[in-house]
């Protein structure tokens, strides 16, 4: 069964078919990271307007790169939920016209679950349940994974995302956008010991995050050191900076996992593509005799194809849209309409 999977609740436009939930036959991504380059994040008036431009000539290649006509497509799954209001509405209305001038069957998908699915695409066999810490620039959990459509949160962060932390960390020692990239990479030279950020502690709960306190620590120590005319290395800040928000995830994580008794942990979300993240989630596991699955990096940040695949698992559930879908901008990936 072929569907075609389309994305569009950020910065990137893009469209793939995959078949039968696993095989990618086609991963077209227009990026518009250039142009937010200029603004130091993404402006969602020019996304949605780039996202316009961009929707026919991205299906197209896709469903060229594929080898297949619509006449070969079982199903157009689109991301409808969460991300900026204005984006979604141009993949969700451009699905809804796809799906009413072709009769074939809408399949609303959200943007995280999506996440969760680039897993398994990623070549190999994975099948819930498992834990998964979905870390992107507008989320962070730790999810109870029981089958491809049921999900229980059990950990989230009160306040900013890791990818937010990280992209605002970036920032903070000049680094252009986009910053969580910028920052993995400058941080290989650094020295992660140098700074020594706080642990934040969320009262009531063991698996909750918090990051706003350790993105306000390392502004402050920025500012600081200039008040005493000197420079801090962003090379060492962002090590340190990393390896706090980094500790935190993998700790949390595996408390959940020690908690719930989960064998395997799944990583998602862009963040999933931080090397430090990566490495000792890996060294954690191996540890605890915890199998990992991560995302091939291509995989990690937005993408169709993983809203294709998570398209496929939604069809098999039953869940269809007709022509009142609508984009919705913040929603729990546990709901379930
Ligand atoms: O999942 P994603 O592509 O978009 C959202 O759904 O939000 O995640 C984007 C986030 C950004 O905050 C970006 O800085 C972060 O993922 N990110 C990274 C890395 N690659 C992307 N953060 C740290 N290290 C990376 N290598
Ligand atoms: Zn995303």
């Amino acid at each position: 069964m072929k569907i075609l999977g389309i994305e569009s609740s950020c910065d990137e436009t893009a469209a793939s078919v995959v078949e039968d939930g696993r095989r990618v036959l086609s991963n077209v991504i227009a990026s518009q990271v250039e142009e937010h380059k200029i603004y130091g994040g993404v402006v969602p008036e020019i996304a949605s307007r780039r996202h316009t431009e961009a929707i026919c000539g991205v299906v197209e290649k896709a469903l060229g790169d594929a080898g297949c006509t619509m006449d070969d497509i079982d199903a157009i799954a689109v991301t409808y939920a969460p991300g900026l209001i204005g984006a979604l509405l141009v993949g969700v209305n451009y699905a809804k016209g796809l799906s009413f001038s072709t009769g074939k069957p809408l399949v609303p998908v959200h943007h995280l679950r999506g996440h969760i699915a680039a897993n398994y695409i990623s070549g190999e066999e994975i099948k819930p349940p498992f834990l998964s810490l979905v870390v992107s620039g507008g989320h962070s959990h730790i999810i109870n994974v029981k089958s491809y459509t049921e999900f229980e949160i059990i950990g989230r962060t009160r306040d900013d995302a890791a990818g937010e932390a990280m992209d605002k960390a970036a920032r903070t020692v000049g680094l252009p956008y986009p910053g969580g990239v910028n920052l993995d990479k400058i941080s290989k030279d650094g020295d992660e010991n140098k700074y020594k950020f706080p642990v934040p502690k969320v009262a009531d709960s063991k698996y909750d995050f918090s990051f706003s306190g350790l993105k306000t620590f390392a502004v402050n120590l920025v500012h600081n050191a200039s008040q005493k005319g000197e420079t801090v290395k962003a090379e060492d800040l962002g090590a340190s900076f990393i390896k706090a928000v980094t500790d935190l995830l993998v700790s949390h994580t595996m408390e959940a996992a020690k908690d719930t008794g989960a064998k395997t942990i799944v990583l998602a979300g862009g963040v999933s593509a931080n090397s430090r993240l990566r490495r000792v989630m890996q060294e954690e596991c191996d540890k605890r005799n915890i199998k990992l699955f991560m995302p091939e990096l291509k995989y990690c940040g937005d993408n169709a194809a993983m809203i294709a695949s998570q398209g496929y698992y939604e069809y098999l559930d039953g869940k269809r849209a007709d022509l009142t879908l609508n984009a919705v901008a913040s929603m729990p990936i546990d709901f379930n309409a």
